[in-house]
């Protein structure tokens, strides 16, 4: 197979590869890119993987032809509880004082799997909060899941596994959260399956955080196993993302191999039994403890500008909102990604009322609107900015069309809900009123 493709060839697609999805493919990895553009090119319909190169040398390609492309080029290497001192970490240390603070604010997390592949750490996440939480059900859990791979993201949505997936998995545990559909399978138990919501979001493209994909204001990130497959480039520029969907004190969990002290210059990274942990801005009054950096352990990214740290975050704290002079569409944008959705919904009555036929104000508006679980009633203009702006959808609405990088390239407005916006949310449902009266 190498023999067909040269050399050339090779470094130009992966270069293009990296571009359009991030993955790292260095010199070493041009086997695995062979073998992946091959079977790439079966299912795309070429009679050779050379063909199939020189195709996409030459096309624009959409989003769906990217995901055929990732479905053969990403590693779905996972199990249930993979690396347990990360699971341990979050029902011991991190899930009690967020549990404590959330039973007077308002019930609710947010996590999300990012680069969940098949969906055992979704599930893994689902069960530790069914696990911590004995009243699940006047909780607001929201785990959101994405990958690149459309294949990973059906058998995830599916939620049967078999022997395998739980090699990690403790005991007892699968007796209670799951149930046997074969011989060999066992599926997810629906209380624990519908806290999860599985979504397409290219972490190399895609807008994140946004209303639109429902990345903003995450208590907690997993993005294991994940950063490493991707450019040093991609690796900074997703942890920086990832930074901003964060909440105030937030996490961000990376695998034990990922953990460098150079790619997580905005975060405190905190040592918590024995896994290394990254929190946003955390509560001035908790010290960062953090080990000392191993000279031993080369960082795997180049160093992105800024000091080294030791210990606190040295570099200067992001403004956490936006000061109150600011545009009411921005201070909305900004209250809504830090989730302060009250709020933001008022700010996006202020930005209508300067100017009533704003289609983004719209568009935020209906969004915050879904994101609060309550239907919103539309005023005329609302249906005729929403009509002039919609685009298409069909029924099984991806989340490629509803991300932000879609909001943020049109200006639309979003009719087209994805699949998971419209899950129950009875506590805090209410009315939304049409935004202008
Ligand atoms: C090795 S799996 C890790 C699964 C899980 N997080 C774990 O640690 O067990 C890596 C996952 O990252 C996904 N991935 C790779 N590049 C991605 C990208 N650009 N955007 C979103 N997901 C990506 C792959 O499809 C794959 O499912």
């Amino acid at each position: 197979m190498n023999a067909t493709l040269d050399r050339a060839l090779l470094d130009e697609v992966s270069g293009f590869i990296a571009e359009r999805m991030g993955l790292h493919f260095p010199e070493e990895r041009w086997p695995d890119l062979a073998r992946g553009l091959k079977t790439a090119g079966e299912e795309l319909g070429f009679e050779s993987p050379d063909a199939c190169v020189r195709w996409l040398r030459t096309r624009k390609l959409t989003t769906r032809q990217i995901e055929t492309l990732a479905s053969h080029l990403t590693v779905g290497e996972t199990y249930f509880f993979r690396d347990p001192a990360s699971f341990e970490a979050l029902e011991r240390e991190i899930l009690p004082p967020l549990v404590a603070k959330r039973s007077r604010e308002g019930r609710t997390f947010r996590f999300w799997s990012a680069g969940c592949c098949t969906g055992e750490e979704a599930y893994s996440l689902a069960i530790t909060c069914a696990r911590a939480l004995p009243d699940l059900k006047s909780w607001n859990v929201s785990i959101l899941a994405t990958d690149i791979n459309p294949k990973f993201l059906a058998k995830a949505e599916a939620g049967v596994y078999g022997a395998w997936s739980f090699r990690g998995v403790p005991g007892g545990l699968r007796e209670r959260f799951f149930s046997p559909v074969s011989d060999k399978n066992l599926a997810i138990a629906p209380a624990v399956r519908k806290l999860v919501r599985f979504g397409h979001l290219n972490l190399a493209e895609d807008v994140y955080p946004s209303l639109h994909n429902h990345t903003n204001a995450m208590d907690v990130i997993f993005c294991r196993n994940v950063l490493m497959y991707l450019t040093p480039d991609h690796q900074r520029r997703v942890v920086a993302a990832l930074h901003r969907c964060l909440v105030d004190g937030g996490w961000l969990v990376v695998s034990p191999a990922e953990g460098n002290d150079l790619l997580f210059p905005m975060f405190s990274a905190e040592s918590i039994g024995g896994v290394l942990l990254y929190r946003r801005n955390p509560p001035a009054t908790r010290v960062a403890s953090r080990p000392e950096p191993s000279p031993s352990a080369p960082a795997r990214a180049g160093p992105p500008s800024g000091p080294a740290r030791t210990g606190a975050p040295t570099l200067p704290r992001p403004p956490t909102f936006a000061s109150p002079g600011a545009n009411p569409l921005t201070l909305a944008r900004t209250q809504a990604n830090q989730g302060r959705l009250e709020e933001a919904l008022a700010a996006c009555r202020n930005a209508l009322a300067a100017e009533r036929t704003n289609p983004t104000a719209y568009f935020l508006y209906a969004t915050i609107c879904d994101e609060l679980g309550r239907p919103r009633k539309r005023s005329k203009r609302w249906a005729r900015s929403s009509t002039s702006t919609r685009t298409s959808s069909s029924p099984t609405t991806r989340w490629a069309v509803s991300t932000g990088r879609s909001a943020g390239r049109r200006s639309q407005c979003a009719t087209s809900r994805s699949r998971w916006s419209s899950s129950p949310r009875e506590a805090r449902r209410s009315s939304c009123p049409s935004p202008t009266g």
